[in-house]
């Protein structure tokens, strides 16, 4: 099996940092790879569950473009459906009656909603959902999991982040994930103060294992915020649609008032959604919020694409399949070298970590040893699964999994 070699990203990553403050910024960034001589940077073409880079080396996709790729790239359906409404019309001085199908399919396959609202990134509805609880209660603070992210407003970047002021986070309280008697003791403290709690479905924070939610936590979460008012948001920006077709509140048993929907919602087509309850419907109608391509057609019609396609294929029922059968392997693998992989988090979006070396370097050469070969694999984030992953890309997956794992010892 070959390695690979990336000639062309590192010449235009060197361009890149001649125009682009850092050359690749956010979650693109090179640096928290940590092995970067053996990834790609930039990206030639993309269809199914693999992506070419400019340098024609071709990978079996895990990241799935941090989540946006649900589908596979290039997907008949959705491009289509884009297309074809990009010839009729996009952004124009009014609306298009794609977005109201759209609200319309939304309210229809979501249990949690009676209303939606449409903008471009999952920060632009996680800060519009804070705002609409604020203006519903007339209360200031937030409480929000430690470690969670919900964008890069000040206000969800933790403290001591680079340009962020103590006031811009003042209003937010973070308390540990699953720890129902955190959240008592802040509304306690808080008492009357609190005017919304956003949290994502499980807890998936980058550099860490995931931890799904404890029994009975959601319930009792539900069951507090009901009885002090408190405005409950939901931030399914990133697992929304993967784990269950109605929002992940359908998969874990609970009942939000805000949902913020994203990544997957258009299979990579910039569109972010938020649903909410009829009690806050008049509230948010007097909140203002909008975009300059807020109001974009063709992305509404590939959302309507998307989210009819995944339920033709029964979407979280096929991802759990493979993640599934991809993590057993995976695991299988390791073990049959010595090393012993720890998955976390749901199947079609676990986090992976060897936890023979505690400093995850070990982790880290092991995906770098992935990707070079063909298995595009980052270390310190959740990895996806796509319904165009096929069982030809599982073995080939293996294969080099196997052999990534031969290669570790090798330079032990
Ligand atoms: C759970 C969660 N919330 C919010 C966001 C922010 O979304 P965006 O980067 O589209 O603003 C992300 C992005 O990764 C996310 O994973």
């Amino acid at each position: 099996m070959h390695t690979f070699d990336y000639p062309q990203s590192r010449m235009l990553f060197d361009r890149a940092c001649e125009v682009i403050p850092g050359g690749i910024y956010g979650h693109f960034s090179p640096a928290p790879l940590g092995q970067t001589a053996a990834f790609p940077f930039f990206a030639a073409r993309a269809e199914g569950a693999r992506f070419q880079d400019v340098d024609g080396n071709e990978f079996i996709d895990y990241m799935c473009a941090y989540g946006p790729m649900i589908l596979g790239y290039a997907h008949r359906a959705v491009d289509d459906a884009f297309r074809n409404q990009l010839a009729l019309a996009d952004t124009v001085s009014i609306a298009s009656p794609r977005m109201v199908e759209l609200a319309e399919l939304l309210v229809e396959r979501v249990a949690a909603a009676d209303w939606a609202f449409f903008a471009k990134n999952g920060a632009d509805v996680t800060a519009y959902a804070v705002t609409i609880a604020r203006a519903a209660t007339g209360r200031r603070k937030i409480v929000a999991i430690r470690g969670g992210y919900h964008g890069t407003h000040p206000w969800m970047q933790a403290p001591g982040h680079h340009g962020i002021a103590e006031d811009d986070h003042r209003h937010c309280i973070r308390i540990p994930w699953n720890d129902f008697a955190a959240l008592e003791h802040v509304v306690a403290e808080h008492e009357g103060d609190i005017a919304g709690f956003i949290a994502t479905p499980y807890h998936h924070p980058t550099f860490g294992d995931s931890v799904l939610p404890a029994e009975g936590y959601w319930q009792n979460v539900e069951a507090l915020l009901r009885k002090h008012g408190i405005v409950f948001i939901l931030d399914d920006v990133r697992c929304g649609f993967r784990l269950h077709r109605g929002g992940s509140n359908e998969r874990y048993g609970f009942h939000p008032d805000l949902i913020c929907f994203c990544k997957a919602l258009a299979n990579g087509y910039p569109i972010a959604a938020l649903v909410g309850t009829d009690a806050l419907r008049t509230v948010t109608a007097s909140v203002f919020h909008t975009g300059s391509y807020w109001f974009s057609a063709a992305p509404m019609a590939a959302a309507i694409a998307t989210l009819q396609e995944l339920d033709h294929v029964d979407a979280p029922r096929l991802l759990e399949i493979y993640g599934r059968k991809l993590n057993d392997g995976l695991i299988r693998i390791a073990k049959s070298h010595g090393f012993t992989l720890r998955v976390t988090g749901e199947p079609c979006m676990a986090y992976y970590r060897i936890t023979d070396d505690e400093s995850q370097m070990l982790h880290q050469r092991w995906c770098a040893e992935c990707t070079r070969r063909g298995a595009y694999f980052a270390p310190h984030h959740n990895w996806f699964v796509s319904t165009a992953h096929s069982d030809a890309d599982l073995q080939r997956t293996w294969d080099i999994a196997d052999e990534a794992f031969r290669a570790l010892k090798t330079a032990a």
